[in-house]
């Protein structure tokens, strides 16, 4: 379509959540944090009395097709609900991740990220970004760090937060959801083929921002 749109894919605390926001900041555009959609609907799942599991995904998908989540000012909101602390735990992550391997779940989100899609352009931040939700994107940036790196940030951003938290068994998790994204059926975590690969192991936010932002401008 006419509206540009920037995939940014990756593993989880890759730091691209981060990268894709600041992308979208400098850039005007808008900013679609898809993982967010999945951490909502594990949260209503879970509040409505449905166990994250696939005997339940006909009515989990039920529930994601009318999903009264809306984001407004960096807030996350479940209809009058905030909830934008509730979802950031590891707990919900993990849920989020089982809730995304629910094939009816994936499709029922569809249209609510693709209605992201909204001049001047986009940024989207998520798994499948450049491989199933919007595929003609002219530019996907595939972001990942070594697990060493990603468990360090993480600890460190948890511990900033005063969460206490051990650095093996963040590292454990997460290994274990990028094994759970990567090798579900459907819209598995992997690159797009037409990807830009950036490792930010050995890169600061900002540097990982302007790589982002240079890729992007040579294909202009
Ligand atoms: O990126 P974030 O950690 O918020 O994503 C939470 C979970 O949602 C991921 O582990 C993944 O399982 C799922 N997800 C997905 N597809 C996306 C974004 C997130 O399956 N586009």
């Amino acid at each position: 379509g006419r509206v540009p749109v920037i995939c940014i894919d990756g593993p989880t605390a890759s730091g691209k959540g981060t990268v894709a926001a600041e992308v979208a900041k400098r850039l005007g555009y808008h900013f679609l944090d898809s993982g967010a959609m999945y951490r909502v609907t594990a949260l209503a799942a879970t509040r409505a009395g449905l166990a994250i599991e696939p005997s339940q995904e006909a009515a989990i998908a039920a529930l994601a097709r009318a999903l009264p989540v809306r984001f407004e000012d960096g807030k996350v909101l479940l209809g009058a609900d905030d909830v934008t602390e509730a979802i950031r735990t590891e707990e919900a992550g993990m849920n989020a991740s089982r809730v995304s391997a629910l094939p009816s779940v994936r499709l029922a989100l569809v249209d609510l990220q693709h209605g992201f899609q909204a001049l001047p352009g986009l940024v989207a931040d998520g798994r499948d970004m450049g491989t199933v939700i919007f595929p003609n994107a002219p530019y996907k940036v595939y972001m990942t760090a070594s697990a060493a790196c990603r468990a360090e940030r993480r600890y460190k951003q948890l511990i900033s937060k005063g969460i206490s938290a051990n650095i093996s068994e963040l590292r454990a998790d997460l290994e274990a959801r990028d094994a759970r994204d990567q090798s579900r059926a459907v819209a598995p975590l992997k690159p797009a083929a037409d990807a830009q690969w950036l490792d930010n192991s050995e890169l600061s936010i900002d540097q990982s921002v302007q790589q982002v932002l240079a890729g992007w401008l040579q294909r202009q």
